[in-house]
């Protein structure tokens, strides 16, 4: 039996058929379709992959033709209909590639929460840029849409990573969802609740599109989406508006690096003293730092969080004779103080409040600039001090913080404030 192979399959594959006295050939899924159309018509046995379309047109063209083989899961780019009216048998390899779909789909997660290609794009253009901050996966909600091979192999993985798993399958009993440990949902609540999203379903006239503009206004800000299945299953022009609204209402971020890392220092003075050096050195970080400098306004009415050297930078950052208003949060009075000093000696309106962010009363939407170089993190109630940060920020101001802070960290309160994302 002659066999024809349209695209490239493993050399093993190759190997079994000839094996067994078949005549093999193989074209590129390239060639252009009259070409391959003349060709086709010499074969009994013809095997695909997804980048082939199988239509009438391609079946009549193919008059010996009894068994096309696909050689991965989907056939959406087949018509079985069409083969079965001429007697064609369609077989396809459905676990062949599951494991390696499923693989392939976490590591997408992975490299999308941990930054990886920003982190590694850095690094190619010789920038070790440690403001690149990933997340976990750990103890985050993901929503799996299709339990099916490739998703239920997803989900038992990302059960690995603790993550709380919803899914949305109306083709499954509620038993598989139960006997893989995660919960079965209707598409509403997987959108609303998942942190990560991702899509294993088929490519159908019912789940054509069945990610678009509705679907996507329902997720969580923030929220991630992998789709390994198939092109089509999000409505992609949907997605880009999506993304560009979202890219138009967010607040501005101030960039804020600091001038030394502890790595520098490490390699030059040895581990001790480099540690030591750093430590004395990052307090003072924020006096160097160019982004900082330029981006604060005269005028402008900034909040520092820790009123510590940072003050000092914002200060200078005005230039001699231009002045605006800071207002300094810290628990340490004698920070306060100083702080207080240095603002008066540059002409600055400085409001100084001992204490913790979460214990003083500021008003809503006052502060052009938010400032917290780590103090968040040194907070017991850093989600508390987040929601204050955010209530005090005027409509399209800035927020500046060198603090991780996870999604969860973030309430519903200041996601779903459209007034707080308004530019
Ligand atoms: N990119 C790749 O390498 C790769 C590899 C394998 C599979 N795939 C794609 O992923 C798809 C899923 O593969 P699989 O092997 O898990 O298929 P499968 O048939 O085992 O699972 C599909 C699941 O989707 C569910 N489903 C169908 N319609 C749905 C809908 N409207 N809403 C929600 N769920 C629905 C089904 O009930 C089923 O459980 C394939 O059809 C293929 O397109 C891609």
């Amino acid at each position: 039996m002659k066999v024809l192979v349209i695209d490239t399959i493993a050399p093993e594959g190759l190997a079994f058929l000839t094996e067994r006295g078949f005549q093999v050939e193989q074209v590129s899924s390239k060639l252009p379709r009259e070409e391959l159309f003349a060709t086709i018509a010499d074969y009994e046995a013809i095997i695909t992959r997804s980048s082939t379309t199988v239509t009438p047109e391609f079946l009549s063209h193919a008059s010996r033709l009894r068994i096309l083989g696909r050689a991965g899961v989907g056939v959406d780019n087949i018509d079985i209909e069409a083969c079965s009216r001429q007697g064609v048998v369609v077989a396809n390899a459905p676990y062949g590639n599951v494991v390696s779909a499923a693989e392939h789909t976490v590591g997408m997660m992975l490299a999308l929460v941990r930054k990886i290609p920003q982190a590694h794009d850095a690094l190619k253009q010789l920038r070790w840029d440690r403001g690149i901050y990933g997340s976990e996966l750990f103890r985050k909600t993901a929503g799996v849409i299709g339990l099916g091979k490739v998703g239920s192999r997803v989900a038992a993985r990302l059960k690995a990573f603790e993550m709380e798993v919803l899914v949305y399958d109306p083709y499954i009993p509620e038993s598989r969802a139960r006997d893989l440990g995660v919960r079965l949902t209707d598409l509403g609540t997987l959108l609303g609740h998942s942190d990560i999203i991702t899509v294993h379903v088929p490519l159908t006239d019912e789940t054509e599109n069945m990610i678009a503009a509705r679907e996507l206004a329902l997720m969580k800000p923030g929220v991630r989406l992998v789709n390994c299945a198939r092109g089509g299953i999000v409505q992609e022009g949907d997605l880009l508006a999506a993304l560009e609204t979202l890219r138009k209402n967010a607040p501005r971020l101030l960039k804020f690096s600091r001038a030394l890392t502890a790595p520098d220092w490490f390699k030059e003075y040895g581990f001790v003293i480099g540690l030591v050096a750093f430590f004395l050195l990052a307090s003072f970080a924020g006096v160097g730092n160019p982004h900082l400098r330029s981006a604060i306004q005269p005028g402008e009415t900034v909040l520092d969080l820790g009123s510590g050297a940072g003050l000092d930078a914002i200060i200078a950052s005005w230039g001699a004779g231009a002045s605006g208003n800071v207002i300094g949060v810290d628990l340490n009075p004698s920070m306060c103080l100083k702080a207080q000093a240095h603002a008066a000696a540059s002409g600055s309106r400085m409001e100084c409040h001992q204490g913790r962010m979460e214990d003083i009363p500021l008003p809503d939407r006052s502060v052009d600039v938010v400032i917290s170089n780590g103090v968040v993190n040194l907070s017991f109630r850093k989600r508390k001090v987040i929601e204050e940060l955010f209530r005090v920020l005027k409509p399209g101001g800035r927020l500046s913080i060198t603090d991780i802070v996870s999604a969860k960290q973030l309430s519903q309160s200041i996601v779903n404030d459209p007034k707080l994302w308004a530019s």
